[in-house]
């Protein structure tokens, strides 16, 4: 079998021909597929009805060791017992809608800023895979930049300025942007890790902006230029032309490398409409052999 990828994007994201990742274990698919991310960055696969087990395990296939430490795993534990299953929905534990003023809506709607996922632990993560299981009856999107195309684009000066610098992500930080407050212990757990402010893949050996609303401030740079510079990448990073928007249609399984891309969940009426989704993020630790 060989597998076709159709661009979505005139720079990045690509829908895969029919696939269906349950099954697949072969190690040559699986090759071809990370060979597609490291191109494309985004991946699409269509009709693919996973289950939370068969995902956590293509997930494995895929790329070795799974992300647990995640933020909402510092404030409770998740509906589904297993952090590496993260919740992307506005459900609570009966299924039910999340209330307007619940904390766990409140937490969830910063994945509205863009971001990067798991960039706030080390290790960090590498590729998330997002299940869509329920969707509501309007738009409600998910928009990926490519950072690679970003990074491109900088002018040799920026380029300049930009390779040596570190930044401090913390997953509290892009909360705190939107008001959301942590007890003295939980900002303890969350206050994160340091970050290269530009990664280089090592198959294809492209240079990538890795930015997120998680970065707090650049390491030894006095705090409001820091946190200026990381705004200014950010707005330059996520203009229309380094943007793709996805639809979403139910048993979507979306991959994205977060070290090629950011991304950002598009508003809708969350009250009043069901959305679940499932994501497991993987760590960027070479992979053992199955
Ligand atoms: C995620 C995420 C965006 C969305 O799953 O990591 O940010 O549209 N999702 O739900
Ligand atoms: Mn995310």
């Amino acid at each position: 079998m060989t597998l076709s990828f159709s661009p979505l994007h005139p720079l990045f994201a690509a829908q895969v021909s029919p696939i269906d990742l349950r099954e697949t274990d072969d190690p040559g698919l699986l090759e071809a597929i990370r060979q597609g991310m490291h191109q494309y960055g985004v991946l699409v696969f269509r009709n693919q009805p996973m289950t939370d087990d068969a995902q956590l395990a293509f997930a494995e296939r895929f790329d070795g060791t799974l992300h647990a430490k995640t933020g909402s795993s510092a404030l409770g534990t998740n509906r589904f017992g297993n952090e590496a299953l993260a919740d992307i929905s506005n459900l609570d534990e009966n299924g039910q809608l999340l209330a307007t003023d619940d904390r766990r809506r409140h937490y969830g709607l910063a994945n509205r800023l863009w971001h990067t996922d798991a960039s706030f632990v080390e290790p960090h993560g590498r590729y998330s895979l997002l299940s869509a299981r329920a969707l509501p009856p309007v738009d409600a999107d998910t928009e990926f930049a490519d950072m690679r195309a970003a990074y491109d684009d900088l002018t040799a000066e920026m380029k300049h300025t930009v390779a040596p610098l570190h930044a401090q992500h913390s997953i509290a930080y892009s909360r705190q942007i939107l008001g959301f407050e942590f007890s003295a212990d939980e900002a303890e757990k969350l206050k994160g890790v340091v970050q290269p402010l530009v990664r280089v893949n090592s198959v294809t050996q492209r240079r990538a902006l890795y930015l997120a609303s998680h970065a707090t401030s650049i390491m030894g740079w006095p705090l409001p230029e820091g946190r200026l510079l990381l705004h200014d990448l950010i707005e330059h990073a996520t203009q229309p032309q380094y943007v793709y928007r996805h639809r979403w249609e139910n048993e979507d399984l979306v991959i994205w490398d977060n070290l090629a891309t950011m991304h950002r969940a598009r508003p809708f009426q969350d009250t009043q409409y069901r959305r679940d989704l499932r994501r497991v993020t993987t760590l960027d630790l070479p992979r053992t052999a199955p």
